[in-house]
Parts: C-alpha cells; sequence; structure tokens
C-alpha cells in the first residue's frame, strides 16, 4: 500500500511492538521499518513514553524517578495523548506505517501488571487518551495490529545482566516481570485479532522470520524484502 492519490482516503497502517525488557524488539523494528521502506512505504518509526519532544521529558521521569502507580500511569498516558496527537495521527492521515516501540498494552502490562495498578482506572485513561477527532468518536484509535514478542523472564534477565545501567523498570526483579507477561497475556486474550505473538526465545534470524511470515500473511509485505 502506498500513500493513495489525492482522491482516495489514505490507509495508514499502526503497528506497536511489546515485550518485557530485554525481549530484543528493537533491531526488529529497525529491520521492518527498512523492509517496508523498500517497498516504498513511507515509515514513521517512534516510540512510547516519547516520540515528541514533551513526551521524551515525561519518558525521562518515569524512568528516573520515583512515582506511585497513579503518578506513573498518568504521566504515561499524558505523553501518549502528545504523541497521538502530534504524531501518530498525523503519519496515519498521511497514509504511512506507524512502527510504535510500545504503546497502551505496555501501561496494562507494567502499571497494571507489574505494579499492581487499578485496571478499571488505566480504561478509563484509555478511553480519553485514545479518542481522537479523526475517528469522529466511534472507535478507540488502536493499533492495527501488536507484535508481541515473549520471552521467560528468566532469560531477559540473563540478557540484561550484561546490558548498560538498568532503569527503574529493568532493575524489577523477576516476579514484577512474571506480573508484566501475565498483563500481556490478558490483553492478548481480550483481543486476539490483534495480537501477533513472537517466540523471541530464538536466534534472532528465526524471530525475524518469523516476524516477516506475519506480515506477508497479512498482505503487508512482499515475500522478497
Ligand atoms: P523500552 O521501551 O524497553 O526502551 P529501551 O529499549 O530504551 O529500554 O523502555 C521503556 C520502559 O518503559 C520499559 O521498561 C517499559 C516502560 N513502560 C511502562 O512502564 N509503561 C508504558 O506505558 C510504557 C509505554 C513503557
Amino acid at each position: 500500500m502506498s500513500p493513495s492519490s489525492p482522491s482516495s482516503t489514505p490507509t495508514g497502517l499502526f503497528v506497536s511492538f511489546e515485550g518485557i525488557d530485554g525481549a530484543g524488539k528493537s533491531t526488529h523494528i529497525a529491520h521492518l521499518a527498512e523492509a517496508f521502506q523498500a517497498q516504498g512505504r513511507v515509515v514513521t518509526q517512534t516510540r512510547e513514553p516519547g516520540g515528541t519532544p514533551l513526551a521524551e521529558k515525561l519518558r525521562a521521569m518515569v524512568l528516573g524517578d520515583a512515582m506511585d502507580p497513579l503518578t506513573e500511569s498518568l504521566l504515561v498516558f499524558a505523553a501518549r495523548r502528545d504523541h497521538l496527537i502530534t504524531v501518530i495521527e498525523p503519519a496515519l492521515a498521511r497514509g504511512e506505517a506507524v512502527l510504535c516501540d510500545r504503546f497502551t498494552d505496555a501501561t496494562f502490562a507494567y502499571q497494571g501488571g507489574g505494579r499492581g495498578f487499578d485496571l478499571a482506572v488505566l480504561t478509563t485513561l484509555e478511553q480519553w487518551v485514545q479518542a481522537t477527532p479523526a475517528l469522529q468518536g466511534q472507535a478507540l484509535r488502536q493499533p492495527d495490529l501488536t507484535v508481541w514478542f515473549d520471552l521467560a523472564p528468566e532469560i531477559a534477565a540473563a540478557r540484561l545482566a550484561d546490558a548498560r545501567a538498568p532503569d527503574r523498570f529493568e532493575s524489577q526483579p523477576v516476579a514484577f516481570f512474571q506480573a508484566v507477561v501475565a498483563g500481556y497475556a490478558a490483553r492478548a486474550t481480550a483481543q486476539p485479532e490483534r495480537f501477533a505473538k513472537i517466540n523471541a526465545d530464538q536466534p534472532r534470524e528465526q524471530v525475524w522470520q518469523d516476524l516477516h511470515d506475519h506480515f506477508v500473511q497479512r498482505g503487508w509485505l512482499n515475500k522478497s524484502t
């Protein structure tokens, strides 16, 4: 799908990428961006929390400063609102592929699962933040697809052991990440058509192959890329 002619409505594609810290999503997102670009598609590659100057400031606070789970939830949703309105919605309106490293499922997994914060409050915030004028009050903006890089917390912890200085989440114990995984699993069970679960406990080339196959199956990439 290339950006459409002026007479038709552009069809943007919104994909989010999720998984616990250490699941290895970053390199695959970059690779996917290249595959889309090789087929002539304009890509907006972005991340949460972050993706705008304001949201990146909020990211630094969320990853660096101690705070209670409600404050944390409000900050990630505030960052998301700014990101959605100023970057994601305009890119989708131009017909681009938006590849977003984490979105709202991360909030349900980390703040809801990991921190044990109230899911009903998160659901309310999701409804406020993801209602956008482009959807004319009909539904919430959600990714067309969410790729979940699934990895056991013990394996992720071993991978992270050699990584750079951990942030407030990366320094959490394995039990926290077990709760995060349960949070992702609950979201995937509730909206199975939106999720593609990829086994991240494989050599990187095989993970890429699985990911690529999924995009080909959906008709979003040609076999050749
Ligand atoms: P991450 O996406 O893993 O970036 P990096 O690869 O640079 O470490 O880090 C973002 C962290 O923020 C991650 O630990 C999950 C956390 N997070 C939340 O707790 N809630 C959210 O809503 C989002 C988007 C991220």
